[in-house]
């Protein structure tokens, strides 16, 4: 288990083995109005950032030994149309809280044992802590703090005070699930979600989410083995499945039932068996399972109909899962050598007689894909990512280190087959980009990417703004913050401005 413990100086070079301080921990909760700025802030941009992701790798004063099992710490940027209000906030789960007083980490997670990691400590314990660190949505008046192994918790919009476990009244029973990867259809209001589920057989779970936030079951069908599925997709007909072949072995299972080690040891990729696409109507009517060469992938930018086709865009990752697994587990660190946390944009076409045909469209290295969120379901023209082709040298003499933190935005346009890029200077870092339309009915992609920046000099963050049509050109509005937002996953924009 490795430590994310602030060890470098800023702007001292790094040498390999040294944590990269974009995963330092954040313990202060903040709230104020972004004051050192700079260039313009968009009229037009009102509404509301939220995002979420690990705030701290510790747990009863140890840390925690997988780069997922953070607590989760949501942000907000607040804009009003003049100013730009941040306010940060641990979700209040029972893990958070129990943490505040365990000797040791207060609960399982994928590579963290509880306590002193004795068997007296795990034996028969639940293997998975909820740590609600994923993602962040809003949805039929409810703001919710989504992690894929558990339910989600509700949280206040406004103060981001944690309200507690949402079951959507009882919806979702049990063991239960409920995914970090929704997907909304603007058009109808509703929210399309899956679940994996485990007891009493595993399988996984396929949700739609009224307008008036209630959950109703699609479909539930049993899997061989219990299979990791991080993402979905939706078309005008689908609920779009591509599950990777990422398994937990039965076997693996009994040392970790037994308490003697954590789920993430049971974890494995077996190409054999590939990797499966699975069509959910939308209707509830009869699934298509479907399978294709395996890959490993967590992310789908968007999926669409095409035709009879199916047409699915997803990122690709160029590593082997055990080389990736083992950079998870130790965490992000500067090394000679570091798996690409991501791979190309890639294209999958489904047909109708079920050929599925793939097409990397970038040789570009990226993760996080994101798109105009107006277009989910439909045919896009512009995917949003993040760069972590850069593999930086960030010291001259040869005992120096690299980094694979994401390190530039790109703008993929579909229609012209034209790539556009910001990179961060400075050996900086920057996390996913969210979209958000220059007025309410502007063409796809005419509006700002919002994203924070990690200035490693300064050990510090900040804002950044960008003109979704010309990334390269820098941006136009950057809001500094008075400390460093530690480097999170998802998030989403909102045009409801928080108070
Ligand atoms: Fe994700």
């Amino acid at each position: 288990m490795a430590p994310h413990t602030p060890t470098t100086t800023a702007g001292k070079p790094m040498v390999p083995g040294m944590p990269l301080r974009e995963f330092d921990t954040l313990e202060a909760e903040h709230d104020y109005v972004l004051t050192d700025e700079s260039g313009t802030l968009p009229a037009g941009l009102r509404g509301t950032l939220y995002r979420n992701g690990m705030g701290r790798w510790e747990s009863g004063g140890s840390p925690v030994g997988h780069v997922f099992d953070g607590d989760g710490m949501l942000s907000v940027f607040a804009f009003d149309g003049q100013r730009v209000r941040f306010r940060n906030r641990y979700v209040r789960t029972t893990h958070f809280l129990r943490g505040q007083h365990s000797r040791g980490p207060a609960g399982r997670g994928t590579g963290t044992l509880r306590g002193d990691g004795s068997f007296r400590a795990n034996a028969f314990r639940w293997p998975l802590s909820n740590q609600a660190n994923t993602n962040v949505v809003w949805h039929a008046g409810e703001l919710l703090a989504l992690w894929e192994g558990g339910k989600p918790h509700a949280i206040d919009p406004d103060t981001l005070e944690t309200k507690g476990i949402h079951d959507f009244a009882g919806g979702l029973r049990g063991f239960g699930s409920f995914s970090a990867h929704p997907k909304i259809d603007v058009r109808t209001g509703e929210l399309f979600n899956f679940g994996t589920t485990f007891l009493p057989f595993p399988g996984l779970a396929a949700y739609r989410v009224d307008t008036t936030g209630t959950l109703h079951t699609l479909a539930r069908w049993r899997t061989p083995v219990p299979r990791l599925n991080h993402d979905i997709g939706l078309t005008d007909r689908y609920l779009v499945f591509v599950v990777p072949p990422m398994t937990v072995s039965p076997a693996g299972m009994l040392p970790v039932f037994l308490g003697l080690r954590p789920l993430g040891s049971a974890l494995g990729f077996r190409p054999e068996i590939g990797t499966e696409i699975v069509l959910v109507p939308r209707d509830g009517g009869r699934r298509i399972h479907l399978h294709t060469d395996a890959m490993l992938h967590f992310h789908l930018t968007n999926c669409y109909d095409d035709g009879a086709d199916t047409v699915i865009e997803l990122i690709r990752y160029t590593a082997d899962f055990d080389t990736l697994w083992d950079h998870f587990q130790h965490g992000f660190r500067t090394a000679p050598e570091q798996p690409a946390v991501g791979g190309p944009l890639t294209r999958l076409r489904v047909t109708r007689t079920g050929r599925v045909i793939r097409e990397d469209l970038t040789d570009r290295i990226a993760e996080f894909p994101q798109i105009d969120a107006r277009m989910t379901g439909r045919r896009h023209r512009y995917s949003y990512s993040v760069d972590v082709a850069h593999h930086r040298k960030v010291s001259g003499d040869q005992d120096a280190g690299y980094e694979v933190v994401p390190s530039g935005v790109t703008v993929l346009d579909h229609e012209r087959g034209a790539e556009a890029t910001y990179e961060i200077p400075n050996y900086g870092s920057v996390c996913e980009t969210v979209f958000a339309p220059r007025f309410p009915g502007a063409p796809e992609g005419d509006g700002w990417l919002l994203t924070v920046e990690y200035l490693r000099d300064e050990h510090r963050s900040r804002l950044l703004v960008l003109d979704a049509r010309y990334p390269e050109r820098g941006p136009v509005y950057v809001g500094g913050l008075r400390h460093h937002l530690p480097l999170g996953l998802h998030g989403s924009f909102t045009t409801r401005i928080a108070a």
